[in-house]
């Protein structure tokens, strides 16, 4: 056996070995819940494992539709290994992929409006619906055009988002999502209008921010001037979970104003606290009545993540003023987070790093969750 094979198998091995011990960390208890250990969180041969399982298989939220309003407007972004352009056409919102069928150049760039994609390299030129429309000097016999159209990736909408599918054959996102719209739909996530949105690489695992954004726990510890008089600690309340996602309320103090008034059928509860749900693997999200922040996770490797974050507005409810305000306060809130993780993931390496005893449902049950969650998908 050479070398090279001798690797690959030690690393098969390796992952063999923590989805076993994954599988024996979700079968605790569950009033004594597991965190992972360290390696879970650093392992690059793991990370791989993750890349074609959960993360291949996972729906990703790549935007919000109204940022796609208009026929030809379209972004790019990065997913795993696959550049992708999310366009508007006639026929509605896709996920084309972002490389050139000629030769692999990648097509577009950023975001904008356009009626075709034209190659930097050699000038072929597509459609938006990803058809090749015309290869300069290409006169070899029996070149046919039609073979050559982009390759498309599984695209949906749910609450105003936009969802892409790497797998060919994509789980059914309704029954992911099933229960999402009793938690949220009465908030009318499809109302919100995109105020802002902001992309940072951020050094820490993919799964930490997930872990992070879902617990309740060191809201007062982490953010005692941001969030700690809105959103305390101590009154975080576990909510539901389903097959593809899990939620807690961050309630704000009694004697707290509601900030908003957002859709007409809420209750009054419900304008006094944020929601904040994970819909499995990459997306984090709070909505609350007049603001819905969306964080959209994109893994780069076993340490880094590119985070990309929106934040959305009810209607009309809030002016250009208060908007400013509620963007500072969340990139002090991110920028809060981020130090923390980022330090954290430099601990991970260590012998101690060995995974601790979680707190319970209100504080940190969705992180439970999502572990429950990735044992069931990692076979
Ligand atoms: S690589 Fe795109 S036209 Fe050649
Ligand atoms: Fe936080």
């Amino acid at each position: 056996m050479n070398d090279q094979s001798n690797n690959l198998n030690i690393m098969a091995s390796r992952v063999e070995a923590m989805k076993q011990e994954l599988s024996t960390i979700a079968s605790a208890p569950t009033n004594a819940p597991q965190g992972l250990p360290g390696y879970f969180y650093t392992d690059q041969s793991y990370f791989e494992h993750e890349c074609t399982t959960v993360l291949k298989q996972g729906w990703h939220c790549v935007g919000r539709v109204d940022e796609l309003a208009e026929t030809g407007d379209y972004l790019t972004l990065q997913l795993l290994n696959e550049p992708l352009i999310i366009v508007r056409d006639e026929a509605g919102i896709k996920a084309l992929s972002n490389v050139c069928r000629h030769r692999g150049m990648r097509l577009a760039e950023g975001s904008g409006n356009t009626k075709r994609f034209t190659c930097p390299y050699h000038a072929w030129m597509y459609g938006t619906d990803g058809s090749l429309l015309r290869a300069s000097r290409m006169k070899n016999e029996g070149f046919d055009p039609k073979t050559c159209k982009l390759g498309e990736f599984h695209c949906e909408i749910r609450f105003g988002f936009i969802y892409v599918c790497l797998d060919g054959n994509p789980p059914d996102l309704d029954r992911r999502l099933d229960g999402l719209e009793d938690l949220i739909g009465a908030y009318e996530p499809e109302n919100y209008r995109i105020v802002h949105s902001d992309t940072e690489i951020w050094k820490t695992n993919w799964k930490c921010l997930v872990e992070n954004f879902m617990e309740g726990y060191h809201l007062s510890v982490v953010h005692p001037e941001t969030l700690h008089g809105y959103t305390p600690t101590g009154l975080s309340k576990k909510a539901a979970s389903g097959e593809g996602f899990t939620s807690y309320y961050a309630n704000y103090p009694e004697e707290t104003q509601s900030r908003g008034k957002g859709a007409e059928g809420l209750t009054k509860e419900a304008r006094h606290r944020s929601t904040l749900y994970s819909a499995f693997p990459c997306q984090v999200t709070s909505i609350a009545a007049s603001l819905l922040v969306s964080l959209m996770i994109r893994p780069i490797d076993a340490e880094s993540i590119e985070v990309r974050w929106t934040m959305s507005a009810y209607g009309d409810e809030l002016d250009e003023d208060t908007i400013k305000q509620r963007v500072s306060l969340w990139e002090d809130v991110n920028r809060e987070d981020r130090e923390k993780l980022e330090i954290m993931q430099a601990s991970f390496k260590s012998i101690h790093a060995t995974g601790g005893p979680l707190a319970g449902p209100d504080y940190e049950g969705t992180v439970h969750d999502f572990l429950l969650w990735l044992n069931k998908q990692s076979t």
